[in-house]
């Protein structure tokens, strides 16, 4: 495993096009604006945010908006090189236990920013997943 170096330029980048997409969400039932974006190994971004539900359990979180975004206009063929996730509240804020799953199967070198409980947070999915699931 090799943590993918993502420079600071490509990071403010994926902050930017994360906060973009925090406007979006679709958050009536805790008000928790969350954006996402993920960067592809071929240098593309895709952003998304989270989308809540009357029934709470369908909410999808921005991480995974932002993934299965990038697949439907993309394809299958999909490789995560880096995430960044906000909040509109600024609070410490890291992928779920199933955004992580997900990040992991599209991107198992990924770098992950986020904001951490002293601050802005950089972390490989491999720490915020350690052996994490592949069917193969
Ligand atoms: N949420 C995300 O979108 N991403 C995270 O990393 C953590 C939580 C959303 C889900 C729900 O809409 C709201 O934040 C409160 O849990």
């Amino acid at each position: 495993m090799k943590t993918t170096k993502v420079p600071a330029s490509t990071r403010d980048r994926l902050l930017r096009s994360a906060r973009a997409a925090m406007k979006n969400a679709y958050v009536p039932f805790s008000n928790f604006r969350v954006g996402a974006a993920i960067l592809t190994s071929k240098g593309k971004v895709f952003a998304g945010c989270n989308v809540e539900n009357s029934s709470y359990g369908l909410t999808n979180c921005a991480e995974r908006t932002a993934i299965f975004s990038a697949i439907a206009e993309q394809g299958p063929d999909l490789e995560i090189k880096a995430v960044a996730v906000v909040n509109h509240q600024g609070v410490p804020c890291s992928p779920c236990g199933a955004c992580r799953q997900v990040i992991y199967e599209f991107g198992p070198d990924a770098t992950i920013f986020y904001q951490g409980k002293k601050g802005p947070k950089e972390s490989s999915i491999a720490d915020l997943l350690p052996e994490g699931f592949r069917l193969k």
